[in-house]
């Protein structure tokens, strides 16, 4: 297999046009930028290309606008954040106003690759999508992967394939169906699983417990209950939650412990488990982390993840955070820079995880100037 040519492989610079596809898929609020992370995080590769002299024309989307122009999804906020951080980087208008990106027609690859020299993906979020601007300029360029995802690979792939023991991977988020191939993928590598966030409650049933009127999903507690006598055949660890927080029957808030009376909703993991969840961090040399573990948005239900956010950062592992919304609660408790590396991608980390490659990193593999 060859390798993913690197920025050094595109040689000389100086004086080409060079398409970054980013993924400036940002979050807004109205109109506003809420959080420029995604943005910051390609200046490295805009700045090494500037510096030796290229022209960088950006690309990416925002949104899903479907193949049809829609103010609401239009890159100006956007482009008037980057001219503050790159001025003079060009950036097109949102791939996905043609229905050619998503289609990856071959005619769409050839208008924005027109006058183009050299290709580098940097979009490391999108790079799950078989999308034209991620697959199809290498086809035809010189192509190299940008700093940022070349250290997304590196750290996600180095989780797959050589992580420091103990490895915890500590899961949230309200479905399970979601993550079931990332959770098979884990069950391999990792020695225990944490289990947290709306997810637990398919397990929690299929372990027997009542869990009131929690979300959860019926189809998935046998797959739940394949996963957990998977693991214990493995003789590895599915920590789930001994006591959680939600609200009563009539609505108001309340403590529970593992089982959840008629009409009773968790909405957070309890104090008991959060110390519990906080402990197996601690004492582990890598951890991942995908996923909120109850409510964080509500401040009555945000002590879950918060503790869990506390512990990744306090830990001496290697920690991780899946993109998402693990990464804005990191963010919002203003951890984000207590953890080794917050990858900007959510369903392009777990996909890297769970098969070790990605569509847009084949993609360079096949370049015509890869080795
Ligand atoms: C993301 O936000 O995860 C990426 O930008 C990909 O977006 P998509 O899920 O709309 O393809």
């Amino acid at each position: 297999m060859s390798r993913i040519p690197t920025l050094a492989d595109l040689g000389d610079v100086r004086g080409k046009r060079v398409l970054v596809r980013t993924d400036f898929n940002v979050p807004m609020d109205g109109g506003v930028i809420t959080d420029d992370f995604r943005i910051r995080a390609a200046l490295p590769t805009i700045n090494w290309l500037t510096e030796r002299g290229a022209t960088v024309v950006t690309a990416s989307h925002l949104g899903r606008p479907k193949g049809q122009p829609n103010p609401k999804y239009s890159m100006d906020a956007v482009r008037a954040r980057l001219a503050e951080l790159a001025p003079g980087v060009e950036l097109l208008e949102n791939l996905r106003f043609d229905a050619g990106e998503e289609g990856n027609d071959p005619a769409f690859v050839a208008k924005i690759t027109e006058g183009i020299d050299l290709y580098v993906d940097d979009a490391f979020g999108a790079c799950h999508r078989a999308h034209a601007s991620i697959v199809g300029p290498p086809k035809a360029l010189p192509s190299a992967m940008g700093l940022l995802l070349q250290k997304e690979v590196e750290v996600l792939l180095g989780l797959r394939n050589d992580p420091k023991h103990p490895f915890v991977a500590v899961l949230g988020g309200s479905k399970i169906s979601d993550k079931l191939g990332v959770v098979e993928a884990l069950l391999k590598v990792v020695d225990s699983l944490v289990v947290g966030g709306a997810m637990c409650f398919t397990f929690l049933s299929a372990q027997g417990y009542p869990i009131g009127d929690s979300l959860f999903e019926p189809d998935q507690v046998a797959t739940c209950k394949r996963l957990l006598a998977q693991a214990k055949a493995g003789g590895k660890t599915i920590h789930l939650p001994e006591d959680l927080v939600g609200v009563d029957a009539k609505g108001q808030f309340a403590t529970f412990g593992r089982s959840l009376p008629d009409g009773a909703k968790g909405f957070d993991i309890g104090p008991g488990t959060a110390a519990a969840f906080s402990d197996v961090i601690m004492d582990a040399r890598t951890v991942f982390w995908n996923g909120p573990m109850g409510m964080f948005e509500d401040p009555r239900f945000e002590a879950g993840t918060r503790t869990v956010a506390q512990a990744m950062a306090d830990t001496k592992a290697f920690t991780v955070v899946g993109g998402g919304d693990s990464a804005a609660a990191l963010a919002q408790f203003g951890l984000d820079d207590e953890v080794s590396h917050v990858s900007t991608g959510g369903g392009a980390s777990l996909e890297l995880l769970e098969l070790g490659d990605l569509p847009g990193l084949a993609a360079l593999r096949g370049a015509p100037n890869a080795k």
